[in-house]
Protein backbone atom coordinates (compact mmCIF):
# COMPACT_ATOMS: atom_id res chain seq x y z
CA UNK A 1 0.00 0.00 0.00
CA UNK A 2 1.22 3.53 -1.18
CA UNK A 3 2.15 5.64 2.24
CA UNK A 4 -0.04 9.40 1.97
CA UNK A 5 2.16 11.71 -0.21
CA UNK A 6 4.63 9.01 -1.78
CA UNK A 7 3.50 10.28 -4.99
CA UNK A 8 4.47 13.94 -4.62
CA UNK A 9 7.57 13.22 -3.22
CA UNK A 10 8.67 11.16 -6.68
CA UNK A 11 6.97 13.66 -8.28
CA UNK A 12 9.41 16.27 -6.76
CA UNK A 13 12.80 14.36 -7.47
CA UNK A 14 14.44 15.50 -10.76
CA UNK A 15 14.64 13.14 -13.45
CA UNK A 16 18.07 11.50 -13.62
CA UNK A 17 20.65 14.04 -15.52
CA UNK A 18 21.76 11.90 -18.76
CA UNK A 19 25.26 10.73 -18.91
CA UNK A 20 27.77 13.76 -18.90
CA UNK A 21 28.91 15.13 -22.39
CA UNK A 22 32.58 15.87 -22.32
CA UNK A 23 31.63 19.87 -23.29
CA UNK A 24 29.83 19.66 -19.79
CA UNK A 25 26.47 21.69 -20.10
CA UNK A 26 25.60 21.95 -23.51
CA UNK A 27 23.97 18.34 -23.36
CA UNK A 28 21.04 19.97 -21.00
CA UNK A 29 18.01 21.36 -21.85
CA UNK A 30 17.08 24.84 -20.83
CA UNK A 31 17.03 25.45 -17.25
CA UNK A 32 13.36 24.70 -16.03
CA UNK A 33 13.53 26.50 -12.76
CA UNK A 34 14.70 25.46 -9.17
CA UNK A 35 12.68 23.69 -6.81
CA UNK A 36 10.05 25.64 -4.61
CA UNK A 37 12.44 24.58 -1.48
CA UNK A 38 15.99 25.35 -3.37
CA UNK A 39 16.98 27.88 -1.36
CA UNK A 40 20.66 27.53 -2.66
CA UNK A 41 20.86 28.50 -6.41
CA UNK A 42 18.60 29.10 -9.71
CA UNK A 43 19.21 25.79 -10.91
CA UNK A 44 16.69 23.02 -12.05
CA UNK A 45 16.93 19.24 -11.11
CA UNK A 46 18.68 18.06 -13.59
CA UNK A 47 21.22 21.08 -13.24
CA UNK A 48 21.41 20.06 -10.03
CA UNK A 49 22.45 16.23 -10.59
CA UNK A 50 24.71 17.53 -12.81
CA UNK A 51 27.05 19.52 -11.06
CA UNK A 52 27.00 16.84 -7.84
CA UNK A 53 29.48 14.12 -9.75
CA UNK A 54 32.14 14.28 -8.26
CA UNK A 55 34.87 14.10 -11.57
CA UNK A 56 34.75 16.75 -14.37
CA UNK A 57 36.25 16.27 -18.02
CA UNK A 58 35.42 19.86 -19.20
CA UNK A 59 37.17 21.34 -21.50
CA UNK A 60 37.04 24.82 -21.14
CA UNK A 61 37.16 27.45 -24.68
CA UNK A 62 40.37 29.93 -24.58
CA UNK A 63 38.06 33.32 -24.02
CA UNK A 64 38.00 36.39 -21.73
CA UNK A 65 41.28 38.00 -22.29
CA UNK A 66 42.95 34.54 -22.45
CA UNK A 67 46.14 35.52 -24.26
CA UNK A 68 46.38 37.76 -21.32
CA UNK A 69 45.41 36.20 -18.51
CA UNK A 70 47.77 32.83 -19.44
CA UNK A 71 50.74 34.40 -17.97
CA UNK A 72 49.77 33.46 -14.85
CA UNK A 73 50.61 30.17 -14.78
CA UNK A 74 47.24 28.83 -12.42
CA UNK A 75 44.59 30.84 -14.22
CA UNK A 76 41.52 29.60 -14.02
CA UNK A 77 39.07 29.01 -16.65
CA UNK A 78 35.83 31.49 -15.88
CA UNK A 79 33.38 28.69 -17.00
CA UNK A 80 34.93 26.16 -14.21
CA UNK A 81 34.08 29.14 -11.82
CA UNK A 82 30.64 30.20 -13.73
CA UNK A 83 29.71 27.06 -12.63
CA UNK A 84 30.61 26.77 -9.19
CA UNK A 85 29.36 30.31 -8.35
CA UNK A 86 25.78 29.11 -10.23
CA UNK A 87 25.69 26.35 -7.70
CA UNK A 88 26.71 27.91 -4.64
CA UNK A 89 24.74 31.06 -5.09
CA UNK A 90 21.90 33.02 -6.77
CA UNK A 91 22.01 36.20 -8.88
CA UNK A 92 23.03 39.13 -7.56
CA UNK A 93 24.57 37.36 -4.15
CA UNK A 94 28.52 38.55 -3.17
CA UNK A 95 31.33 36.21 -3.43
CA UNK A 96 34.94 36.22 -2.38
CA UNK A 97 38.17 34.75 -3.92
CA UNK A 98 41.10 36.02 -1.82
CA UNK A 99 43.88 34.72 -3.66
CA UNK A 100 42.13 35.75 -6.77
CA UNK A 101 45.27 36.21 -9.46
CA UNK A 102 44.35 37.27 -12.98
CA UNK A 103 40.94 37.32 -12.31
CA UNK A 104 39.16 33.58 -13.14
CA UNK A 105 36.44 33.95 -10.23
CA UNK A 106 35.59 37.59 -10.98
CA UNK A 107 35.08 37.15 -14.74
CA UNK A 108 32.91 33.79 -13.79
CA UNK A 109 30.50 36.20 -11.76
CA UNK A 110 30.13 38.66 -14.13
CA UNK A 111 29.47 35.63 -16.93
CA UNK A 112 27.28 33.99 -14.73
CA UNK A 113 23.65 33.63 -15.75
CA UNK A 114 21.92 35.97 -13.50
CA UNK A 115 26.16 37.83 -12.51
CA UNK A 116 27.17 37.35 -9.27
CA UNK A 117 28.59 40.40 -7.66
CA UNK A 118 32.68 39.50 -6.67
CA UNK A 119 35.16 40.52 -4.06
CA UNK A 120 38.68 39.45 -5.56
CA UNK A 121 41.90 39.79 -3.37
CA UNK A 122 45.90 40.08 -5.08
CA UNK A 123 48.95 40.65 -3.54
CA UNK A 124 50.78 40.93 -6.56
CA UNK A 125 49.79 44.17 -8.46
CA UNK A 126 51.22 42.40 -11.95
CA UNK A 127 48.36 39.96 -11.83
CA UNK A 128 45.52 42.73 -10.67
CA UNK A 129 46.77 44.90 -13.77
CA UNK A 130 45.93 41.68 -15.87
CA UNK A 131 42.57 41.82 -14.69
CA UNK A 132 41.92 44.93 -15.37
CA UNK A 133 43.10 44.91 -18.96
CA UNK A 134 40.89 41.97 -19.34
CA UNK A 135 37.82 43.96 -17.69
CA UNK A 136 38.76 46.99 -19.87
CA UNK A 137 38.59 44.81 -23.44
CA UNK A 138 34.90 43.42 -21.94
CA UNK A 139 33.19 46.85 -21.25
CA UNK A 140 29.99 44.29 -21.85
CA UNK A 141 30.31 42.34 -18.50
CA UNK A 142 29.42 43.69 -15.09
CA UNK A 143 32.63 45.41 -13.42
CA UNK A 144 33.83 43.53 -10.35
CA UNK A 145 36.12 44.66 -7.63
CA UNK A 146 39.39 43.47 -7.14
CA UNK A 147 41.72 44.69 -3.96
CA UNK A 148 45.36 44.74 -3.36
CA UNK A 149 47.37 43.30 -1.05
CA UNK A 150 47.23 40.42 1.92
CA UNK A 151 44.57 38.80 2.19
CA UNK A 152 44.89 38.13 5.30
CA UNK A 153 45.23 41.93 5.99
CA UNK A 154 42.40 42.58 4.30
CA UNK A 155 39.95 39.94 5.64
CA UNK A 156 41.06 40.86 9.39
CA UNK A 157 39.22 44.27 8.69
CA UNK A 158 35.31 43.71 9.93
CA UNK A 159 34.33 47.17 9.53
CA UNK A 160 35.64 46.63 5.73
CA UNK A 161 34.15 42.87 5.70
CA UNK A 162 31.26 42.06 8.26
CA UNK A 163 30.35 38.72 9.35
CA UNK A 164 28.38 37.03 6.92
CA UNK A 165 29.22 39.23 4.33
CA UNK A 166 29.49 36.77 2.07
CA UNK A 167 27.01 34.24 0.42
CA UNK A 168 30.37 31.78 -1.04
CA UNK A 169 33.89 31.75 -0.86
CA UNK A 170 35.62 30.73 -4.51
CA UNK A 171 39.35 30.43 -4.58
CA UNK A 172 42.32 28.68 -5.86
CA UNK A 173 45.43 29.82 -3.42
CA UNK A 174 48.90 28.69 -4.03
CA UNK A 175 49.41 24.96 -3.79
CA UNK A 176 52.51 25.06 -1.87
CA UNK A 177 55.40 26.98 -1.18
CA UNK A 178 57.55 27.46 -4.34
CA UNK A 179 58.40 24.44 -5.59
CA UNK A 180 62.47 23.40 -6.94
CA UNK A 181 61.73 23.52 -10.42
CA UNK A 182 63.47 19.88 -11.48
CA UNK A 183 62.21 18.65 -15.11
CA UNK A 184 61.70 22.22 -16.50
CA UNK A 185 64.87 23.98 -15.49
CA UNK A 186 67.47 25.51 -18.13
CA UNK A 187 69.30 22.48 -19.04
CA UNK A 188 66.10 20.17 -19.74
CA UNK A 189 64.50 23.33 -21.54
CA UNK A 190 66.77 23.87 -24.52
CA UNK A 191 66.76 20.43 -25.39
CA UNK A 192 63.20 18.81 -24.62
CA UNK A 193 59.76 21.10 -25.53
CA UNK A 194 57.53 19.06 -23.37
CA UNK A 195 59.72 20.07 -20.04
CA UNK A 196 59.64 23.55 -20.78
CA UNK A 197 57.38 26.39 -19.04
CA UNK A 198 57.05 30.00 -19.17
CA UNK A 199 55.60 30.43 -16.13
CA UNK A 200 57.28 31.71 -13.10
CA UNK A 201 54.80 33.21 -10.25
CA UNK A 202 56.89 34.26 -7.86
CA UNK A 203 56.70 37.35 -6.59
CA UNK A 204 58.83 39.28 -4.19
CA UNK A 205 56.16 40.20 -1.17
CA UNK A 206 57.07 38.28 1.78
CA UNK A 207 53.52 38.01 2.60
CA UNK A 208 52.88 35.94 -0.43
CA UNK A 209 52.11 32.55 0.61
CA UNK A 210 54.11 30.60 -1.77
CA UNK A 211 57.27 32.60 -0.12
CA UNK A 212 57.02 30.84 2.79
CA UNK A 213 60.10 29.00 4.40
CA UNK A 214 57.67 25.08 4.60
CA UNK A 215 55.15 23.67 3.52
CA UNK A 216 53.86 22.95 7.22
CA UNK A 217 54.10 26.94 7.46
CA UNK A 218 52.35 27.00 4.70
CA UNK A 219 49.09 24.90 6.33
CA UNK A 220 49.56 26.87 9.12
CA UNK A 221 48.62 30.17 7.15
CA UNK A 222 45.74 28.42 4.54
CA UNK A 223 44.47 27.58 8.11
CA UNK A 224 44.19 31.53 9.21
CA UNK A 225 42.83 32.72 6.05
CA UNK A 226 40.15 29.55 6.16
CA UNK A 227 39.06 31.06 9.72
CA UNK A 228 38.99 34.84 8.26
CA UNK A 229 36.68 33.64 5.33
CA UNK A 230 34.67 31.73 7.43
CA UNK A 231 33.77 34.80 9.75
CA UNK A 232 32.74 36.66 6.45
CA UNK A 233 30.84 34.13 5.05
CA UNK A 234 27.11 33.51 6.01
CA UNK A 235 26.21 30.66 7.91
CA UNK A 236 25.77 27.86 5.92
CA UNK A 237 27.57 29.56 3.21
CA UNK A 238 30.15 27.36 1.33
CA UNK A 239 33.49 27.81 0.35
CA UNK A 240 35.11 25.36 -3.11
CA UNK A 241 38.82 25.22 -3.26
CA UNK A 242 40.53 24.91 -6.29
CA UNK A 243 44.04 22.49 -5.24
CA UNK A 244 46.68 20.61 -7.21
CA UNK A 245 48.51 18.09 -5.40
CA UNK A 246 52.64 17.81 -6.03
CA UNK A 247 55.27 15.21 -6.00
CA UNK A 248 58.68 16.57 -4.37
CA UNK A 249 61.43 15.68 -2.78
CA UNK A 250 60.66 11.77 -3.82
CA UNK A 251 57.76 12.33 -1.97
CA UNK A 252 53.57 12.44 -3.27
CA UNK A 253 51.69 15.72 -0.83
CA UNK A 254 48.00 14.72 -0.98
CA UNK A 255 48.01 18.95 -0.20
CA UNK A 256 44.04 19.01 -1.11
CA UNK A 257 43.55 16.24 1.98
CA UNK A 258 45.77 18.69 4.17
CA UNK A 259 43.42 21.86 3.22
CA UNK A 260 40.71 19.97 4.10
CA UNK A 261 41.92 18.69 7.45
CA UNK A 262 43.05 22.61 8.29
CA UNK A 263 39.48 24.30 6.45
CA UNK A 264 37.98 21.69 9.07
CA UNK A 265 40.43 22.79 11.89
CA UNK A 266 39.45 26.21 11.03
CA UNK A 267 35.42 25.98 11.22
CA UNK A 268 34.32 24.60 8.45
CA UNK A 269 32.29 21.15 7.72
CA UNK A 270 34.13 18.84 4.84
CA UNK A 271 31.71 18.31 2.25
CA UNK A 272 33.04 16.35 -0.65
CA UNK A 273 35.53 17.38 -3.50
CA UNK A 274 35.27 17.29 -6.93
CA UNK A 275 38.45 15.84 -9.29
CA UNK A 276 38.80 17.79 -12.27
CA UNK A 277 40.34 16.50 -15.21
CA UNK A 278 42.46 18.59 -17.15
CA UNK A 279 42.49 16.52 -20.56
CA UNK A 280 45.88 17.24 -23.40
CA UNK A 281 48.12 17.77 -19.85
CA UNK A 282 51.47 17.53 -21.30
CA UNK A 283 53.19 14.33 -20.03
CA UNK A 284 56.67 14.53 -19.09
CA UNK A 285 59.37 11.57 -18.24
CA UNK A 286 59.74 11.93 -14.87
CA UNK A 287 61.25 9.06 -13.31
CA UNK A 288 61.41 7.03 -16.62
CA UNK A 289 63.27 4.81 -17.15
CA UNK A 290 63.98 3.93 -13.08
CA UNK A 291 60.61 4.77 -10.53
CA UNK A 292 56.93 6.01 -10.88
CA UNK A 293 56.29 9.63 -10.75
CA UNK A 294 53.13 10.20 -11.36
CA UNK A 295 52.35 12.93 -14.30
CA UNK A 296 49.57 14.87 -12.23
CA UNK A 297 46.42 15.67 -14.80
CA UNK A 298 43.86 16.87 -12.39
CA UNK A 299 43.45 19.24 -10.14
CA UNK A 300 40.88 19.02 -6.85
CA UNK A 301 37.43 21.57 -6.07
CA UNK A 302 37.33 20.53 -1.85
CA UNK A 303 33.95 21.88 -1.20
CA UNK A 304 33.45 23.12 2.34
CA UNK A 305 30.35 24.67 4.16
CA UNK A 306 30.07 26.88 6.79
CA UNK A 307 27.68 25.06 9.31
CA UNK A 308 24.52 26.75 9.10
CA UNK A 309 22.67 28.72 12.15
CA UNK A 310 21.90 26.80 15.27
CA UNK A 311 23.64 23.39 14.11
CA UNK A 312 26.89 22.27 15.95
CA UNK A 313 30.36 23.42 14.36
CA UNK A 314 32.34 21.26 12.86
CA UNK A 315 35.34 19.38 14.31
CA UNK A 316 32.37 16.78 15.90
CA UNK A 317 32.45 14.54 12.93
CA UNK A 318 33.09 11.26 13.08
CA UNK A 319 36.65 10.65 14.42
CA UNK A 320 39.58 10.23 11.68
C1 LIG B 1 46.74 29.84 -7.86
S1 LIG B 1 46.82 31.56 -8.04
C2 LIG B 1 45.16 32.06 -8.35
C3 LIG B 1 44.83 32.15 -9.81
C4 LIG B 1 43.42 32.62 -10.09
N1 LIG B 1 42.44 31.63 -9.76
C5 LIG B 1 43.23 33.06 -11.55
O1 LIG B 1 42.27 32.64 -12.22
O2 LIG B 1 44.06 33.81 -12.02
C6 LIG B 1 47.08 32.09 -6.37
C7 LIG B 1 47.27 33.57 -6.24
O3 LIG B 1 47.36 33.92 -4.86
C8 LIG B 1 48.17 35.09 -4.77
N2 LIG B 1 48.58 35.24 -3.36
C9 LIG B 1 49.57 34.60 -2.69
N3 LIG B 1 49.61 34.99 -1.40
C10 LIG B 1 48.61 35.91 -1.23
C11 LIG B 1 48.13 36.66 -0.12
N4 LIG B 1 48.70 36.57 1.08
N5 LIG B 1 47.04 37.46 -0.32
C12 LIG B 1 46.45 37.58 -1.55
N6 LIG B 1 46.89 36.90 -2.65
C13 LIG B 1 47.95 36.07 -2.50
C14 LIG B 1 49.29 34.82 -5.75
O4 LIG B 1 49.94 35.99 -6.18
C15 LIG B 1 48.55 34.09 -6.88
O5 LIG B 1 48.20 34.97 -7.93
Amino acid sequence: MKRPGAKAKAKARPAPARSPAPDGETALPPNKGPHPRNTLNELDGERWLFFTRSVLRTSYPREYGHDLRKRHGANKPPRLMKALVEFFTKGGQRVLDPFAGVGGTLVGCSIAEPPRRCTGIEINPDWAAIHAEVAARHPDLPPQEMLGGDCRALLADADRFPDGCFDFVATDPPYNVHLERTMCDGKYDASHANRRTDYDMRSGDPADLANLGSYGGYLDAMEEVFRLCLRVTRPGGYMAVIVRNAYQGGEYLFTHADLARRGKAAGWTPKGEIVWYQTGSRLRPYGYPASYVPNIAHQYVVILRKPPAGKRTAGKGPPR
